[in-house]
C-alpha cells in the first residue's frame, strides 16, 4: 500500500429536462405541496423521459465530470457505478456506461447498496487505486427511482427523483489532499424495512419500492452520526474542522436532525433534496457537483460525505477536497 491518497479530480452532475412539482402530483394523489414540503422538504423532482435509461444519465454525468477534469474516456480504467436501478438485471450498468464511453480497456462493475450506493463505490475506488488495480477511477451514481415507484402511493412516489452524480479520482497528491478516511456499515436485519417488492429469484419482476418511512427515520439520524463520528475519530479532526456536510438527499428533517446532533451549522451543510428529491446513489455526487460548480467546496477544503439507505446500509468519507 503506498502513502498516496485518492483525489477527486473532477464533478459532474445530469438531471433529466423534466420536472414534476408537488401541485402536479396532486392532481393525480391524495397529497398537497405543503404536506410533501413541510414533511420531507421537497418541491420537485426530476424524471427521465421515456427511453432515457441509468446508463444515459449516468455517462452524461461522466462525460461532464471528465471533462471538468480535462480528462478523456482514454484516462480512466475504472467504472463504478452505484445504481439500485440498473437498465438490465445484467450485464451491469457500468459496462454499459463503459460501451458508451467508447472504452474497450480497464474494467467496470456496479455497487448494489441503494442510497449508500455512492459513498460504497467511492469507498471501493479508493481501495482498488490504493492496491494498485486502477489508477483512475470514474465514480458514478445514477437512478431512474422513478422505474420502481408506485405512482399510486402517495407515501413513497413524492420522495424520489432521477439523475446521475459523477467524480473522477485518481491516486497522486502530496499527501494531504484526497480521501482521508471512510467508513462503511450494514445491517440486514432491517432489509425488509425499506426494498423493492421483486427481483429475478423472487418473482421475476422489477416490483415497486416499499418503505416504512417512521422506522427508516428513526434509524437515519443515529445511524448518520455513529458513522460520521467513527471517521472523524480516526483522522484527529472534529466536527469544528468541517468545511462541508454533504449528506444523502432523502429528507430535509432527517438532513437538519443529523446536523443538529453533530453540531454543524446548517451554513455548512450542502442542501438539493427541496430542487432533486431523493435520487438514491446518484444524491451525494449532484450534491457535490452543485457545490464545487458554484464555488462553495475548494480545494484544500475538508468535506464529510455521508449516506444511509435500504438494506439498511450507511457510511461516510472524509476528503480533503
Ligand atoms: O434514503 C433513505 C430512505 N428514505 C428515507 O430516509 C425516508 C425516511 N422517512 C421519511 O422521510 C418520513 O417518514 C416520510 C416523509 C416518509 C413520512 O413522514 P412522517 O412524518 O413519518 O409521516 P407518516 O408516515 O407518519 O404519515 C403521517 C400522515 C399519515 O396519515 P394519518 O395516518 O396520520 O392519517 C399518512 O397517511 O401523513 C399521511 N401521508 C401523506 N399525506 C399527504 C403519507 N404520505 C403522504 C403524502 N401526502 N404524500
Amino acid at each position: 500500500m503506498s502513502d498516496l491518497r485518492s483525489i477527486v479530480r473532477g464533478v459532474g452532475g445530469y438531471l433529466p429536462d423534466r420536472i414534476v412539482t408537488n401541485d402536479e402530483l396532486a392532481k393525480t394523489i391524495d397529497t398537497s405541496d405543503e404536506w410533501i414540503q413541510q414533511r420531507v422538504g421537497i418541491k420537485q423532482r426530476h424524471i427521465a423521459a421515456e427511453g432515457e435509461f441509468t446508463s444515459d444519465l449516468a455517462v452524461h454525468a461522466a462525460r461532464r465530470a471528465l471533462d471538468n477534469a480535462r480528462l478523456s474516456p482514454d484516462d480512466i480504467d475504472l467504472i463504478i457505478v452505484g445504481t439500485t436501478t440498473p437498465d438490465y438485471t445484467y450485464p451491469a450498468t457500468a459496462t454499459l456506461v463503459q460501451n458508451k464511453l467508447g472504452m474497450h480497456h480497464g474494467f467496470a462493475f456496479d455497487i448494489q447498496a441503494v442510497c449508500s450506493g455512492f459513498v460504497y463505490a467511492m469507498v471501493t475506488a479508493d481501495s482498488y487505486l490504493k492496491n494498485g488495480m486502477a489508477k483512475r477511477a470514474l465514480v458514478i451514481g445514477a437512478e431512474t427511482n422513478s422505474r420502481i415507484l408506485d405512482w399510486t402511493d402517495r407515501t413513497t412516489c413524492v420522495l424520489f427523483g432521477d439523475g446521475a452524480g459523477a467524480v473522477v479520482v485518481e491516486l497522486g497528491g502530496d499527501g494531504e489532499r484526497g480521501i482521508l478516511a471512510s467508513s462503511l456499515r450494514s445491517d440486514g436485519h432491517f432489509w425488509d424495512k425499506l426494498y423493492v417488492d421483486g427481483g429475478p429469484s423472487t418473482t421475476q419482476t422489477v416490483g415497486h419500492v416499499h418503505m416504512e418511512g417512521k422506522e427508516v427515520f428513526r434509524h437515519a439520524v443515529g445511524k448518520i452520526t455513529d458513522v460520521v463520528e467513527n471517521v472523524l475519530s480516526r483522522t484527529g479532526y472534529t466536527v469544528k474542522d468541517l468545511d462541508w456536510f454533504v449528506p444523502h438527499q432523502a429528507n430535509l428533517r432527517i438532513i437538519q436532525g443529523a446536523g443538529e446532533k453533530l453540531h454543524i451549522p446548517p451554513e455548512k451543510v450542502i442542501v438539493t433534496v427541496d430542487r432533486h428529491a431523493n435520487t438514491s446513489a446518484a444524491s451525494v455526487p449532484l450534491a457535490l457537483t452543485e457545490a464545487v460548480t458554484d464555488g462553495r467546496i475548494k480545494r484544500g477544503d475538508l468535506v464529510m460525505i455521508e449516506a444511509m439507505g435500504g438494506g439498511f446500509t450507511w457510511g461516510a468519507s472524509l476528503i480533503r477536497w
